[in-house]
């Protein structure tokens, strides 16, 4: 059954991680709902008239008082991040501090001072509830044990909170180049062969707008506080068909170099479960891996070309 929800017009908004690929997209999206943003980044941003901007470190807990204590926001969108597959010891720390410690910060402060909703951007790299599973990467290790936290803060102490566990996201201005569709897309654009892993992973794609739509549902709909939603497009996908694709939208005679990077260990497979957005949220995926790919090229070859 689908629930209720509550505009967002008026409604004091704070994004952490506004300076990334899905923030900007997302406060792009609350600016046109009419909310007062405010976005929080560790470097000092160029003033903005839509936005408000904070300068802090989410894993950094008297920060976040600051910020929250002046703020006083209605919802958090809680995106800042380490987003990261890599498997070296070096990762450890960075998202223990940037995904978990950040995320522990705000359960406590929300429960401290309270507001009316906390979105907490989750990951297909966490294992399903219930599965019995090691975490493949020390991103889904703190991922994972954020999601954990969340559930605790839920149950004891009332924290509004609500998972919103992505998939694999992309689409225009993806900042991380090193991500498999930019890495692709400009190679391509240059003239060069990308070089590539097996490219047999399967993986469930969804457009950027896609999960807009998706975070701000989970914002604004009524009644589903410590429920969570998984946002894909809940079919997979091998990393060679994508690749084929880009290679389709912008020179066929360019041959991918797969096989010239090792495979990653540990890869999970894993595809959305979206009945659950569909009924309680009424969301659904609207933007075809065709359509979307198309768009992600055009930006690409319009603005970094
Ligand atoms: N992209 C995907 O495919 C995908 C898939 C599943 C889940 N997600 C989740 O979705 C969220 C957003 O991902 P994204 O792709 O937009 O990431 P992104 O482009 O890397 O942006 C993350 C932002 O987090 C901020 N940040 C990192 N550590 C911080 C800290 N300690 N304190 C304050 N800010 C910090 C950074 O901003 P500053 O450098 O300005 O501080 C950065 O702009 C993340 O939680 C990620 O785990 C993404």
């Amino acid at each position: 059954m689908q629930h209720s929800s509550v505009s967002l017009a008026g409604q004091t908004v704070l994004v952490t991680g506004a300076s990334g690929f899905i923030g900007q997209q997302l406060c792009n999206r609350l600016q046109i709902a009419g909310a007062e943003i405010h976005g929080i980044s560790r470097s000092k941003q160029p003033f903005c008239n839509s936005l408000r901007w904070w300068q802090g470190d989410v894993a950094n807990l008297e920060d976040m008082r600051r910020i929250l204590t002046a703020v006083k926001p209605d919802v958090i969108f809680h995106l800042a991040s380490y987003v990261s597959g890599d498997r070296s010891l070096k990762a450890v720390l960075p998202t223990l501090h940037s995904n978990l410690i950040s995320t522990v910060n705000l359960l406590t402060l929300v429960a401290d001072l309270g507001c009316r909703r906390l979105v907490l951007a989750g990951s297909l790299e966490e294992p399903e509830l219930g599965e019995l599973a090691i975490a493949a990467s020390p991103y889904a290790a703190a991922k994972w044990s954020a999601s954990v936290y969340a559930r605790m803060f839920h149950q004891l102490y009332q924290v509004p909170v609500v998972g919103a566990r992505l998939f694999m996201v992309y689409g225009p201005a993806q900042k991380d180049l090193n991500k498999l569709i930019p890495h692709v897309t400009l190679s391509l654009l240059r003239g060069e062969a990308p070089k590539l892993s097996s490219g047999q992973r399967l993986v469930d794609w969804i457009y950027v707008s896609d999960v807009v739509d998706g975070l701000m549902a989970a914002a604004q709909t009524s009644n589903i506080d410590g429920e969570n939603f998984d946002f894909g497009s809940s079919t997979l996908t091998p990393i060679s068909t994508i690749v084929d694709h880009l290679n389709q939208l912008i020179d066929p005679s360019i041959k991918p170099l797969f096989g010239a990077l090792k495979n990653r260990p540990m890869e999970q497979v894993r595809v959305a479960d979206i009945a659950s957005a569909g009924d309680r949220l009424g969301w659904h995926p609207q933007t075809s891996l065709e359509d979307g790919l198309a768009q992600t090229v055009a930006w690409y070859d319009a603005n970094m070309n």
